[in-house]
């Protein structure tokens, strides 16, 4: 299958020869390389591949026209992230358009490949960056101005990859060609691990969102500053990454700190600022907000405690993204008319959730008629974005150990493979079918 040398030619860029993990950021070495990569697999096929007003890349099969059906990911990642998030997508995309050739399939409308930027938001901090300017969700003045971790500004750095960031804004053009949005992606959870399902179907993102909280107090010496004369603002920052986890654990959500600055950060001086971001999600927007809130009152408090000063403010925010149900039990009639493998226990209907899958915002797959599992995720997607306008579904490929965001992500060859004849199987089903039926 086409997928293996690509996957291999794929899996040196960007790839730390420490930790193995992928360090691909938006408008720099490795995501340029990685976006050069795309460009040339798609140009091999004689697609015809062009780069939006916000920077993402599109690839026809067919004549750039109405009607499309579309599929795609991103190549970006996340700070030493692992080798499927986003490019699984992407290469199985090219994959299922040489299997669809070799099937002799001649598409009546376009299918076009898409490669969002920034969806990690690893460089410039808001996730899913590329679609939501593309959706309207996003202004690009804000866009223009955000900031990498060395102050350089979008805008800045997409210029210097050769982009006019003055023509970035919403694309109602380009989403009113796409018919429907299928997005492929690496389970980022063992639900299927648990299943004979080498591939399953997306029912739901959990409202998710991200803040950054500001800790200002007083920078001063660590050995003469008597305690009592402190304004040291790690205090209540400790205090408030203690406080997110207990109201996730008391919400039934997520919450996490896994990102700080720390000024000046020398060790024997009190610091100045300190600037960290909070990632929460939850099954519900009530409840992520109750999470939320929750913790700006304990930071609130333990500043206040403290002498510092702190301010909260919300840098992107995910509503629940509920994907539309014909599609959805239209894919999973489609992914179940493969036969599932022989690896692995058959469950009974009705098996409680695994403590892991339920850890990882997996839970219990939902049977369909065909037993493909219908999972809802924690994790943000594009197809998340694009569901709002455009009628979107996902796949998700089984993930051993439901381990993502890491090096230690994986999915085996085999299950790589059933994922792109799903996906070529679930595009040649769309494409044979009439424009506007997805939205039904
Ligand atoms: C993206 O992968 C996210 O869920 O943060
Ligand atoms: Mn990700
Ligand atoms: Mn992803």
């Amino acid at each position: 299958m086409s997928f293996d040398r690509m996957w291999a030619d794929l899996a040196p860029v960007g790839r730390d020869a420490d930790s193995g993990g992928y360090h691909r950021y938006t408008w720099a070495g490795a995501d340029t390389d990685a976006r050069a990569w795309f460009t040339g697999e798609a140009a091999a096929r004689g697609l015809d591949v062009r780069t939006d007003r916000n920077g993402n890349l599109w690839a026809w099969w067919g004549a750039p026209g109405p009607g499309a059906v579309a599929t795609g990911s991103h190549l970006d990642s996340v700070p030493d992230g692992g080798a499927f998030d986003g490019p699984l997508g992407v290469a199985s995309a090219l994959a299922a358009v040489d299997e669809l050739r070799a099937r002799g399939v001649r598409p009546a409308r376009p299918l076009v490949l898409a490669v969002f930027v920034e969806e990690e938001g690893g460089r410039f901090g808001v996730p899913c960056l590329g679609s939501r300017l593309t959706a309207g969700e996003i202004s690009p003045e804000r866009a223009r101005g955000l900031t990498d971790a060395d102050g350089v500004t979008w805008a800045e750095a997409m210029e210097g990859a050769g982009h006019d960031p003055d023509l970035m804004g919403p694309d109602p053009d380009t989403l009113a060609l796409l018919d429907v949005f299928v997005e492929l992606h690496v389970e980022q959870g063992r639900a299927l691990e648990d299943t004979v399902h080498p591939v399953g179907v997306a029912s739901a993102i959990w409202p998710h969102g991200r803040w950054r909280m500001d800790f200002t107090g007083r920078a001063d010496h660590a050995g003469t500053t008597r305690l009592a004369d402190r304004n040291d603002p790690m205090l209540p920052f400790a205090h408030t990454v203690l406080a997110a986890r207990a109201l996730a654990e008391e919400h039934d959500a997520r919450a996490t700190v896994a990102r700080s600055v720390i000024v000046p950060n020398g060790t024997n001086a009190i610091p100045s600022l300190v600037n960290a971001w909070l990632d929460a999600r939850a099954d519900s927007e009530d409840t992520l907000m109750a999470v939320v809130e929750g913790v700006r009152a304990q930071a609130e408090a333990a500043a206040r405690e403290h002498g510092v000063g702190v301010a909260m403010t919300a840098e992107s925010l995910t509503p629940l993204v509920s994907f539309t149900h014909g599609l959805r039990d239209r894919l999973a009639a489609v992914v179940g008319t493969r036969a599932p493998d022989a690896r692995g226990p058959v469950l009974p209907t009705g098996r409680p959730p695994s403590p892991e899958g339920a850890s990882r915002g997996g839970g219990f797959p939902p049977s369909t008629a065909t037993g493909v599992p219908i999972l809802p995720t924690g994790a943000g997607h594009d197809a998340g974005v694009l569901a709002a306008h455009v009628p979107t579904a996902m796949l998700y490929v089984r993930n051993p150990t439901g381990v993502s965001h890491s090096p230690q992500e994986w999915a085996r060859p085999d299950d790589c493979h059933a994922g792109v004849l799903a996906l070529a199987d679930v595009l040649q089903d769309l494409l044979a079918r009439p424009v506007g039926e997805a939205a039904s």
